[in-house]
């Protein structure tokens, strides 16, 4: 099938809007979309974020209302983190009964039916020290955080979360939480593992959203080097070996290759995470007046898609209700 210019001319398939959105190869839609959500203690809180523009800080009441109004605009699920009361060394804010996503799991339960409750499953929102898991000397000990984070992903499940997904990055954390779930009698409730994470800058915006900065180093130990891709591929098959439903990407514009590669290589939904930084960048430069936010969005996101992610957890789900 060769034939070229003048015979082949592929500008004739650009001519209208009509006939481009016919020959469109990648489509984006609403229900791709998961919306991330901050949970904070109180009553009628509305805190905006001074590194995430449009994002806000919610207590549980304001977001049943938030929640409610995501639903009726029809985005498909949320995914939940919590700001606790307090931090300590073991973060057991986070499987704590009461906790404050606990909490907010249940009031969306009630509330807003129909919406997909997700939960982010991590500690270091909840640690004084705001490292991902419990403390040996100057690192993250890996095996003693397994039980902390399944002893978490058991107490959201009973809360009401209906997908769980594991950020923390420890080995051996999905058969942790999947035997956990399961002896708590949660079998059919599906793991999203954050496989592929890395230890990204991009996270920069969240960690003042989520008070999640940690007091010390970095999380260069447990997240993955932004350099490596064979090594994700690797990070992939023990998870799915594990009991991982399905595989995720994060962040996601500076990693569409590994987004292609995961997709290429196992049969299993592949997800990406366009993280807070990729998020305020365009915010910031839209602000500046320097491009156009809602273009600049949709390339984004769609890009993201075109790499091979089937659903796209973005800050922006929102506003592509209105953009799409
Ligand atoms: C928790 C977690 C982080 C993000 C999602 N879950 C932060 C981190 O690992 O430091 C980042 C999300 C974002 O930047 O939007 N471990």
């Amino acid at each position: 099938m060769t034939s070229s210019f003048p015979a082949t001319r592929l500008r004739r398939l650009r001519g209208s809007a009509a006939l481009r959105s016919l020959v469109r190869e990648t489509e984006l839609r609403l229900d791709d979309l998961v919306m991330p959500l901050f949970v904070v203690p109180g009553e009628g809180v509305r805190r905006s974020l001074d590194g995430l523009p449009g994002i806000i800080q919610l207590s549980v009441d304001e977001l049943v209302v938030e929640c409610a109004d995501l639903k009726a605009l029809g985005i498909p699920g949320v995914i939940l983190f919590g700001l606790p009361e307090e931090k300590d060394d073991l973060g057991s804010g986070a499987y704590a009964d009461d906790g404050i996503v606990q909490r907010a799991l249940r009031a969306l339960r009630e509330e807003v039916p129909g919406l997909l409750r997700l939960t982010d499953v991590c500690l270091c929102e909840y640690t004084a020290h705001g490292h991902c898991g419990v403390i040996a000397g100057e690192d993250v000990d890996n095996d003693p955080t397994l039980d902390l984070l399944a002893r978490t992903a058991v107490s959201h499940v009973a809360a009401g979360a209906q997908v769980i997904c594991p950020s923390d990055m420890m080995d051996g954390r999905i058969a942790a939480i999947r035997g956990a779930l399961d002896g708590a009698g949660h079998s059919a409730t599906p793991l999203v593992s954050y496989a592929a994470k890395y230890a990204s800058a991009f996270y920069g915006p969240f960690r003042e959203a989520a008070e999640s900065t940690p007091a010390f180093g970095d999380r260069r130990s447990y997240q993955m080097d932004p350099a490596n891709a064979r090594e994700a591929l690797r990070e992939c098959a023990l998870d799915l070996e594990e009991g991982a439903d399905v595989l995720m990407v994060k962040p996601a514009l500076p990693y569409l290759d590994i987004i292609r590669s995961v997709r290429d290589r196992f049969d299993v939904p592949v997800w990406a995470y366009n993280v807070s930084g990729e998020y305020a960048m365009v915010k910031t430069a839209a602000a500046a007046g320097w491009l156009d936010e809602r273009q600049a969005a949709v390339e984004g996101l769609v890009g993201i898609k075109r790499a091979g992610a089937e659903v796209i957890l973005s800050y922006w789900a929102r506003e592509m209700v209105a953009w799409l």
